[in-house]
């Protein structure tokens, strides 16, 4: 039989653990969103799927918050610019000209455009519903090359040695025959051979925005971007244009018609201006690298962005720019302290589209208020 003594040190030690897991909440905690997530009682309704997903938790509440940033951004565009400000008039660059109250910057990485998500930067860029976009080499190609001959859907799994044997390149789970790139290169060598000329004869100064003009115009296709691009004055900036098969092309070309000379510093100086000359900024960027690096860089000329999304899969505990989080772009001026950036933890693939559903596409389709 246990001593009182022993007793009496149980029942403290019980009291103490008691205390420890049930230490009382504070009343007013602050936190009022009840995690809550779809109804399926009210049957199958997408759009209210993707309300719920702000109330759901993780990546899906980080969703629902990207959603009302790229909102934010709309409901501002659609205010008029302030009249100390004006339209830009005397810019006789079309395209770097201000022509909403909040100018879109969109970037994504080359396989942005390998994937379906060429579709939906088209439905973007046709309807003039963003402002710039900053990529990468295969960002601007592939779309070319999808014009002239498709992309096919494979598996993560297929092996390298069998595809290099029968001239297939795999870009994750998608596969590009080699025969794509030779009509590539037999569409864009007399392009090549115009810029050179144009260049001798005429003056030309080519950028990579310039270059990707003329082959928007080129294509005259309008499944394709850089068509609409070039169409609605749309800027498209890539100053790593070189590093992809429209640098091979280029590599190639040198020795058979040597001369053209491309200017990334003109491009650059449109880029950072049309920061400077917006009245507000809105940044949307799929993956890392350059391409969110070279926008945030140009809205460090405004003292930082006023509105912000992210959608990549890379961390920050490495340092890398890629991974970085929108706080470490107030840290530096690019993002306004102000702002509500969001960060989507995320394959673009996944979020891109039902993003510009829930937000662009409500708004152009006038879906709003329903
Ligand atoms: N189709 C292609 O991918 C392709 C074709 C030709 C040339 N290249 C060249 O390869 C080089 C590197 O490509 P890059 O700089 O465009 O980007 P990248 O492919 O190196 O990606 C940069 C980062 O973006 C993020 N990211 C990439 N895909 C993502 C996704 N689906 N969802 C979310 N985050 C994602 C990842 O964190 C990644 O580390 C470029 O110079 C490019 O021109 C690529």
């Amino acid at each position: 039989m246990a001593s009182t003594s022993s007793n009496d040190a149980a029942a403290e030690q019980c009291k103490k653990a008691t205390e420890a897991v049930f230490v009382p909440s504070q009343a007013d905690h602050g936190f009022t969103n009840k995690v809550q997530g779809y109804d399926w009682s009210q049957g199958l309704n997408y759009s209210k799927l993707l309300e719920s997903y702000m109330t759901t938790g993780f990546q899906a509440t980080t969703f629902g918050m990207a959603v009302n940033e790229v909102n934010r951004m709309l409901a501002k565009r659609m205010e008029p610019i302030p009249e100390s400000l004006g339209l830009d008039e005397f810019e006789d660059d079309l395209f770097i000209r201000r022509k909403t109250n909040c100018t879109i910057f969109l970037g994504y990485t080359s396989n942005m455009s390998s994937s379906g998500i060429r579709d939906t930067i088209k439905f973007l860029v046709q309807n003039k519903l963003v402002d710039c976009i900053v990529t990468t080499a295969g960002g601007v190609e592939e779309d070319f090359i999808k014009c002239l001959a498709p992309t096919f859907v494979g598996n993560f799994e297929l092996k390298g040695s069998t595809l290099r044997e029968s001239g297939i390149n795999r870009i994750g789970n998608l596969v590009i025959p080699n025969d794509n790139y030779c009509k590539f290169e037999d569409w864009v060598m007399p392009l090549l051979d115009e810029m050179v000329a144009e260049q001798k004869e005429k003056g030309v100064r080519w950028t990579p925005s310039r270059i990707i003009e003329k082959m928007g115009r080129a294509i005259n296709n309008p499944e394709s971007v850089y068509y609409w691009a070039a169409v609605n004055n749309i800027p498209v900036f890539s100053p790593a244009l070189t590093d992809g098969s429209l640098g091979d092309m280029m590599y190639f070309h040198s020795y058979k018609n040597p001369g053209l000379v491309v200017d990334i510093l003109d491009d650059l100086k449109r880029l950072n201006n049309m920061a400077v000359k917006a009245a507000n900024s809105g940044m949307i960027i799929l993956g890392g690298g350059l391409i969110k690096h070279h926008i945030c860089n140009a809205n460090l000329m405004r003292n930082g962005a006023d509105f912000a999304v992210f959608i990549n899969t890379a961390c920050d505990f490495d340092g890398s720019d890629s991974g970085a989080k929108p706080d470490e772009a107030v840290s530096w001026g690019k993002i306004k302290k102000e702002a509500t950036p969001v960060k989507v933890c995320a394959d673009a693939t996944l979020v891109f589209p039902i993003l510009v559903a829930e937000s662009f596409a409500k708004h152009h389709f006038g879906l709003n208020k329903q």
